[in-house]
């Protein structure tokens, strides 16, 4: 049995005072047959870290070196050491923003694993390469380049995140959804030992909220939900624990 898992991406959002809200989901979180991560800022991670037994905290992405002079940017070590579990790389902002390749991506996870961290790996098409018919050959060559070898069902999470369905209020239809994480779950089985293929987790992500999380989560291999605008306010990403757990 894979343990489901809800996921808030904060993104570049949150300040000392949104502390609040990850408090305010401490006794949801404790009740819930699920695990909760909120990924806030890197700014909040050591204060949100000792807010709740119930709620692990992640960063958002973490350099692909281990240390050195690369101003501005933040390594896997120092998110462990101060209180990240979790890791979120390859966001499609991430890639987009700032020019985050497959190996870039692959590098940092190697870092994340290095740093005792779990990786949640985002991998996702665009709008052209949906209407192109193009989806499933995109994730999977994300899906090939990002993952490094050394891959468990503990150590790695898989989010699928359509980049057009990120922030936009769209979702693909659940049988698109259904689709796409079989083929996510059929590909893990192929390259990894079959043990090991059918433990690891694959979150959906995209304008998840609290009316359509209950139909997305029924869906066959879907374990979970990487949550961003809904995550924010502990009244809104409370539903969605309830829903996953
Ligand atoms: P959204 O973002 O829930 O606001 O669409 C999800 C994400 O980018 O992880």
């Amino acid at each position: 049995m894979r343990q489901r898992l809800a996921v808030g991406n904060w993104k570049m959002n949150g300040l000392q005072s949104d502390l609040r809200e990850i408090a305010a989901l401490s006794d949801v979180a404790k009740s819930a047959d699920c695990k909760v991560v909120i990924c806030p800022p890197a700014t909040l991670i050591h204060a949100a870290s000792h807010i709740s037994d119930a709620i692990a905290i992640g960063g958002q992405t973490c350099h692909e070196m281990p240390s050195g002079a690369h101003t501005g940017d933040i390594s896997a070590q120092m998110l462990a050491d101060c209180g990240a579990q979790y890791v979120i790389l390859g966001h499609s902002e991430r890639r987009q923003d700032h020019c985050e390749t497959d190996q870039i991506v692959h590098d940092q996870t190697q870092m994340a694993w290095d740093a005792g961290l779990i990786a949640i790996i985002c991998i996702g098409e665009n709008l052209e390469d949906n209407k192109a018919g193009q989806t499933l050959q995109i994730i999977g060559q994300q899906l090939a380049a990002s993952v490094p070898n050394q891959a468990t069902a503990e150590n790695l999470v898989i989010a699928y995140e359509p980049i057009w369905a990120i922030g936009t209020g769209l979702i693909p239809t659940l049988e698109e959804i259904h689709n796409i994480h079989s083929f996510i779950r059929a590909e893990l089985i192929k390259r990894f030992e079959k043990i090991t293929g059918q433990s690891i987790r694959i979150l959906y992500g995209g304008s998840m909220n609290a009316k359509n999380v209950s139909d997305i989560l029924a869906v066959s291999n879907v374990d979970g939900g990487l949550v961003g605008g809904a995550s924010l306010k502990a009244v809104d990403f409370s539903k969605i624990i309830a829903a996953v757990g």
